[in-house]
């Protein structure tokens, strides 16, 4: 009996010993340590590690050595540690960090070595802090310039936004840092965000919408992607079976998890079966209020465990859900190639600041105002800086996004130390706490004084330089809320009108994620738009006021030269913001410059614009098919007096069909090195022919057009240099 009982369980030591060594064996196929881990798993480990345990944690397994995943915000930087159950600032002195520029600087970069250069910087601030996840980066669409949070976000088009994201989700995954691709999606607008519902044709929804999570699934393979508060065939995106099971996992192949935004799951039948793999929350009873409740009580913990149970739904939907959770574990948190990486290194810093140098916009250089070189703001004898984001931090406010710097160079101070005995400061305005007071709270008196100090001062300059446009406050640049007006807050148009009338050297410079109005550009010699740069915001903008830097970005979203003229105000209150908790996306595929170039409406600034300190000269493209690509190429030659980097971009009109088509649509762009005065750069663009697909509605597909296609080469969507056209069988 002995012999066989020690036999017996000499077989199981073994065996567990021989099984247990696949699921931790660091070289093991990830596939196969998922299966392992999950054979070894009860009921209630799986279901335990698809929902939060903390405000930005989900439970691993203790018992087998299973590690849980650290999670935090947010696109642009690691957000501060918050208290383990509450939104408090747990007040940690080590978890200072790189502010990155918002990612809609980035996409004016145009630059997709700059945007690799970010995810990979980004990502090691992420894991030098213990995270597995970080919660971005942004790809909804800019549709409307009065949504609340489009600076996390990457402009109207859904191919620059496409090509721009997957630099960055690749090489943060290369650090074993997973990217959380977020909102899936239709989370356009922040205005009534967790109820709305969104209307969109087949054809917008796959030609626009779901295209730059597309390509991030199939191009970057990112491993987690966050669902949206909103509805889209009025079932919330957190659960939405269609969009999860049947769009991103059957159709797109994907196999990473998908985890809600924070208290978007809202029905516990449809988290279970509706493609949820992680459900967090903003509180412990999941959604709205602090409880007694435990974390089990989430959707998917006990009342899931308990359908379940009552075999309401079938064990192999969990198991599914587990496995892709396992496989997010092992991808990140058990993955031994996951790096060390590092916190407020100058190396973060450099790609800080030329991230934010090439995603200055200029926009407006009357009488060659700018650069403000040495040698030129010698004659300026007295310069007036006015304006509260010459000193405002923009890392601080906007919502999840907040960031604690180490370092927040402000303009103000950048230019003083650069002109040292000139500057003179005037706040011109204020805009009181970031993200608490709205601009009806703020105190009309304190504006009015702060407005005549300006004025007056103003008088004994002779360059002024303004500083304003957007912030993170409430109903500004600001998550859970849109902009109120187009027209910047604080009562900057008027003050920038006084301003130039008392001195016509002039010189605009705006933060923000969004167009706004401008009543006074043509009072103004100079115009420089910055998103937000971050950390070296100051550095990155001086450097291209005094041309230490020749500005080389372009726009991502077309600035129109009225509210009025954006395609779906024409359509009223149901195109935007909805009415009665339903928004109907009536300019279908006619977003941006879509509308704005078929239909003949002159922007302000259009798509794809940017101004340089020089000039450059295009040749005459050529474009032909090769095989299944279109090869488009162009030289780019640098006409003026100083090195600068240009963006060449391919628009490609479509053969004409009864289907309504936009006029151009952006399929390809390249950005020269830095091109000195005289040389060329040939800009070689290849274009899939797979790329000039169309959605078809009534086949419910993909279709290429046989005809003749022309590409269109420019500097901007409205400013076209050469065009060739192919011919698509
Ligand atoms: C917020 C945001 C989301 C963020 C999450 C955690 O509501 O919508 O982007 O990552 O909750 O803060």
């Amino acid at each position: 009996m002995k012999k066989n009982l020690f036999f017996a369980s000499l077989f199981t030591l073994t065996a567990m010993t021989a099984t247990a060594q696949v699921y931790l064996d660091p070289n093991a196929p990830i596939e196969e340590r998922v299966k392992d881990a999950l054979s070894r798993m009860t009921t209630h480990e799986k279901v335990q590690i698809l929902h939060a345990q903390s405000k930005f944690t989900s439970a691993g397994v203790p018992r087998l050595g299973i590690r849980q995943l650290n999670m935090d915000d947010g696109p642009h930087g690691v957000r501060e540690e918050l208290e383990w159950n509450t939104w408090n600032p747990a007040q940690w002195t080590n978890d200072y960090i790189v502010a990155f520029p918002s990612l809609t600087c980035l996409a004016s970069t145009w630059n997709t070595e700059l945007s690799s250069a970010y995810g990979n910087a980004v990502s090691e601030e992420f894991a030098f802090r213990g995270k597995d996840i970080m919660l971005g980066p942004g790809v909804n669409i800019q549709r409307t310039p009065l949504n609340g949070r489009a600076f996390e976000y990457m402009g109207e088009d859904p191919f620059l936004a496409g090509e721009m994201v997957v630099p960055y989700i690749k090489s943060a995954q290369e650090n074993a840092v997973a990217c959380c691709l977020k909102h899936f999606v239709l989370n356009d607008q922040e205005t009534d965000r967790f109820g709305i519902n969104v209307n969109v044709s087949e054809r917008a929804m796959n030609e626009i919408y779901l295209a730059p999570f597309r390509r991030a699934v199939e191009k970057a393979h990112v491993w987690t992607i966050m669902g949206s508060y909103n509805k889209w065939k009025g079932v919330h995106c957190c659960h939405n079976d269609e969009l999860l099971n049947g769009i991103l996992k059957r159709d797109w192949k994907w196999d990473g998890a998908l985890v809600s935004d924070w208290g978007g799951a809202v029905d516990t039948y449809e988290a279970a079966t509706g493609g949820l793999d992680i459900e967090m929350g903003t509180y412990t009873d999941g959604k709205t209020t602090e409880s007694k409740f435990g974390y089990e009580m989430y959707h998917l913990g006990n009342p899931f465990e308990q359908l379940l149970k009552e075999g309401k739904v079938p064990m192999e939907v969990l198991d599914e859900k587990a496995s892709r959770v396992l496989r997010t574990i092992f991808r990140t948190a058990m993955n031994p190639k996951k790096v060390i990486g590092n916190q407020c290194s100058e190396a973060h810093y450099d790609v800080c600041r030329q991230i934010g140098e090439e995603g200055i916009v200029l926009l407006k250089n009357d009488r060659n105002i700018l650069p403000l070189n040495p040698a030129k703001y010698k004659k300026y004898s007295q310069i007036l800086v006015v304006g509260e984001n010459a000193t405002r931090s923009l890392t601080k406010g906007g919502g999840s996004s907040e960031l604690k710097t180490l370092r927040d160079i402000s303009p103000l101070e950048e230019l003083q130390r650069n002109y040292e005995q000139m500057i003179m400061y005037a706040q011109g305005y204020y805009s009181g706490r970031a993200m608490y007071d709205h601009v009806d709270r703020l105190d009309a008196h304190k504006q009015d004084s702060l407005k005549a100090e300006a004025l007056e001062m103003a008088k004994g300059a002779d360059l002024i330089i303004f500083i304003g446009g957007l912030n993170k406050n409430t109903r500004q640049d600001c998550e859970n809320g849109d902009r109120e007006s187009y027209d910047l807050p604080y009562g900057q148009n008027e003050l920038i009108s006084e301003l130039a009338k008392i001195q016509k050297n002039i010189v605009v410079v705006t933060f923000g994620g969004n167009p706004y109005n401008m009543p006074w550009l043509k009072d103004v010699a100079g115009l420089v738009h910055c998103w937000y740069l971050g950390s070296e915001s100051g550095k990155a903008l001086v450097n291209v006021l005094n041309g230490t830097v020749c500005p080389s970005g372009k726009l991502p979203v077309t600035f129109a030269q009225k509210y009025e003229d954006y395609p779906y105000v024409q359509y009223g209150k149901e195109a935007y913001p909805g009415v009665d908790r339903e928004v109907h996306y009536k300019e279908d595929i006619f977003v941006g410059y879509r509308h704005f170039s078929t239909n003949n409406v002159k922007p302000l600034f259009p798509f794809g614009y940017g101004l340089s300190y020089t000039t450059f000269a295009y040749n005459k493209p050529t474009a032909q098919k090769t095989g299944n690509n279109i090869n488009v190429s162009v030289t780019v030659t640098n006409t003026g007096k100083v090195a600068g980097k240009e963006t060449a971009q391919v628009y490609v009109t479509m053969p004409q069909t009864t289907t309504p088509r936009p006029v151009k649509e952006l399929k390809a762009f390249a950005k020269t090195r830095l091109l000195e005065p005289g040389e060329s750069e040939t800009l070689n663009m290849t274009i899939p022919v797979d790329e000039l697909a169309v959605y078809q509605e009534e086949e419910r597909g993909w279709d290429i057009i046989d005809g003749t296609y022309t590409f269109n080469v420019g500097a901007n969507v409205n400013d076209i240099k050469g065009k060739v056209e192919v011919e698509v069988k």
